[in-house]
């Protein structure tokens, strides 16, 4: 049976961009293989955050994950932080990643492009060998991500064949999976950047209000012509608009052009906010019941003490592989 391992970052206010490419995406997996979903708290650490921002963040997650139908029954849901063996396989495997190939990663040099260059942390550097080690801990085969992690999962190839070659057939080989519809979901007030955590006008965030969300869509970005489309290049505020309404029905992009053929934008620009509303309005409504029960404390305590155990069989076998026992 396969293994499939993913988390998210608690950084900030997730978006509709999170849910389609990540949240929604999770749960679709859970029924065909072992499911190990986390939130990425060490990794929070490597751009400044208020504790208490990232503690209640944390919590958020936990429960998006549950309203999104990720059922703890069915895949372990767990902190990062929590289980040590994230950080002990880490400190391992740093020595199987190379500083060259560590800079050239495009995440790292976006976010570090307009630092203090003599203040750069050490952990945003070595973001991706944290994250190897999430990946490698659980022998996961498939790593569903958003498009903008796929280079981060081909490091950990590139450390996992340099890994083996060394010490035989210890690491497992993980894939990343792309949601064909929705991998990117681009701000609505301005289609050609990604919708983002930092955008109030041009995101959806998951709690703003649904009059808010309702008001966000109408108002998103539109194109010259009239026809409901989806042409990347010469019409991204309707593309994207399909790729939202195509994601959030689970059909194809073809489909849902097929449904508009003769609409207007406005009339389809209403269809996208009922559904968008319709679909965020019951996510709401499930995570407000949970984040105010002891559900989250619950799920926790039992996916840690499960992860922590499979993370156990296989730290020990990479320190057994590498000469510490
Ligand atoms: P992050 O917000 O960077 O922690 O991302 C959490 C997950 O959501 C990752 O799998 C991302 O690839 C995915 N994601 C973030 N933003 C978007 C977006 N605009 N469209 C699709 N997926 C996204
Ligand atoms: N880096 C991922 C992101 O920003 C989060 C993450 C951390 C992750 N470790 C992972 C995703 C392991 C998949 C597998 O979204």
């Amino acid at each position: 049976m396969a293994r499939i391992l993913s988390g998210i970052k608690p950084t900030g206010r997730l978006t509709l961009g999170n849910y389609i490419g990540a949240l929604k995406n999770f749960k679709n997996f859970q029924d065909s293989g072992e499911t190990f979903i986390f939130v990425a708290d060490l990794h929070a650490l490597t751009l400044p955050i208020e504790p208490e921002f990232l503690r209640t963040n944390t919590r958020d997650i936990v429960a998006f994950y549950l309203a999104a139908g990720l059922d703890p029954e069915k895949c372990t849901l767990f902190r990062q932080s929590q289980v040590s063996q994230h950080a002990e396989l880490a400190i391992i495997l740093q020595n199987y990643l190379y500083m060259g190939e560590l800079n050239r990663m495009t995440q790292f040099k976006e976010k570090s492009q307009n630092m203090n260059q003599n203040a750069i942390g050490l952990g945003l550097f070595a973001y991706p060998v944290l994250m190897a080690a999430d990946i490698l801990l659980y022998d996961a085969n498939i790593v569903p991500v958003g498009e903008d992690q796929t280079q981060h999962v081909e490091i950990t190839r590139d450390l996992v064949k340099r890994f083996n070659n060394r010490y035989g057939e210890v690491l497992i080989m993980p894939e990343a999976r792309i949601n064909k519809v929705g991998k990117r979901i681009m701000s609505l007030s301005n289609p050609t950047v990604k919708m983002s955590k930092s955008d109030p006008k041009g995101d959806v965030f998951l709690l703003d209000d649904l009059k808010v969300i309702r008001k966000k869509i109408m108002s998103a970005v539109t194109d010259s012509g009239s026809e409901i489309i989806y042409d990347d290049e010469n019409k991204p505020g309707i593309s994207n608009l399909l790729t939202i309404y195509a994601a959030l029905k689970e059909i194809s992009i073809s489909d849902a052009e097929a449904l508009f053929i003769d609409a207007r934008y406005g009339d389809f620009k209403k269809a996208v906010a009922d559904l968008v509303v319709a679909e965020l309005g019951a996510f709401q409504a499930r995570y407000y019941a949970i984040i105010n029960s002891s559900q989250v404390e619950d799920v926790l305590n039992a996916g840690e003490k499960k992860a922590r155990q499979i993370a156990q069989g296989v730290l020990h076998r990479v320190q057994k592989a590498v000469g510490l026992l």
